[in-house]
């Protein structure tokens, strides 16, 4: 248990990645918030599984695209548990578009959450460690889409290109605060935001040839990286992207 007495903030963990997350990390001995946006159920069954490991949940609904959401979040976990020391920014959605025809709503949608809502949470736990002078860990679940072009998907790409960009910048400004901030980028998953390419054989058929481990990814996969970077084990590592992704990234062949 290398977690133990650590209160972590996992955004989006009512289901998938977050929700794996979660309770991944409360086996390693920590105490979770549980952020949600539109799943109260999925939230208040990863709180169960998080309590079956003998450590406690608590469930705070916030959606990460609005600023005076994000610090209520950030202070309502304060509050109940007295401290914070790890966050976990790991919501995030997409939206399928031409460029031609993305409009200012999904693009608010999509960078909202994935970066302004990534920024703001970050800015608001940075401020909590410094006033109670304490050392902390950031954890970005960013994408193999921080590096990679993803046709239809400008807005989800310039998101997790930000992410990127920040987490890099946030390394230098941080590193003097005993404050670690690094990415975890996976590739394609077996979770709800693949439910349409999962459903679709052909086009499952075509992702899995791009990925020389020849499946999806497993909320497992993301989770146990998640737990090391979390834990003292990392605690010299700051400013790197891990890609969790089968391969995925680099997979050039000539037919
Ligand atoms: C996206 C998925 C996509 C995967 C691999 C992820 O970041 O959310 O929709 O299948 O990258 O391209």
């Amino acid at each position: 248990m290398k977690l133990e007495g650590k209160v972590v903030l996992v955004t989006g963990s009512s289901q998938g990645i977050g929700q794996a997350i979660a309770i991944r990390l409360a086996e390693e001995g920590a105490d979770i918030i549980i952020d949600y946006r539109s799943h109260p159920e999925g939230a208040e069954e990863t709180k169960a599984k998080v309590e079956a490991t003998g450590r406690k949940g608590l469930v705070v609904k916030a959606d990460l695209g609005v600023v005076s959401d994000v610090h209520r979040m950030v202070s309502d976990g304060v509050q109940h548990f007295g401290k914070l020391d790890i966050l976990v920014n790991n919501a995030g959605l997409e939206k399928h578009a031409d460029f031609w025809d993305i409009t200012e709503e999904d693009y608010d949608a999509v960078l909202n959450v994935n970066l302004k809502g990534v920024f703001f949470a970050t800015q608001a736990i940075v401020k909590h460690l410094r006033e109670t002078q304490r050392q902390g860990k950031i954890i970005n679940i960013s994408s193999v889409h921080e590096e990679l072009p993803f046709p239809h998907f400008t807005t989800y790409c310039a998101s997790k290109g930000g992410v990127k960009m920040m987490m890099r910048n946030l390394a230098i400004e941080l590193g003097p605060l005993g404050i670690t901030i690094n990415n975890v980028a996976p590739g394609a998953i077996n979770t709800p935001i693949n439910k349409s390419l999962i459903e679709d054989k052909a086009k499952l058929n075509a992702v899995l040839q791009n990925i020389p481990l020849g499946r999806l990814g497993e909320t497992k996969d993301i989770s146990s990286i998640v737990a090391f970077l979390a834990s003292p084990d990392a605690d010299y590592i700051t400013g790197s992207t891990f890609f969790v992704d089968g391969g995925l990234l680099w997979n050039y062949h000539e037919q």
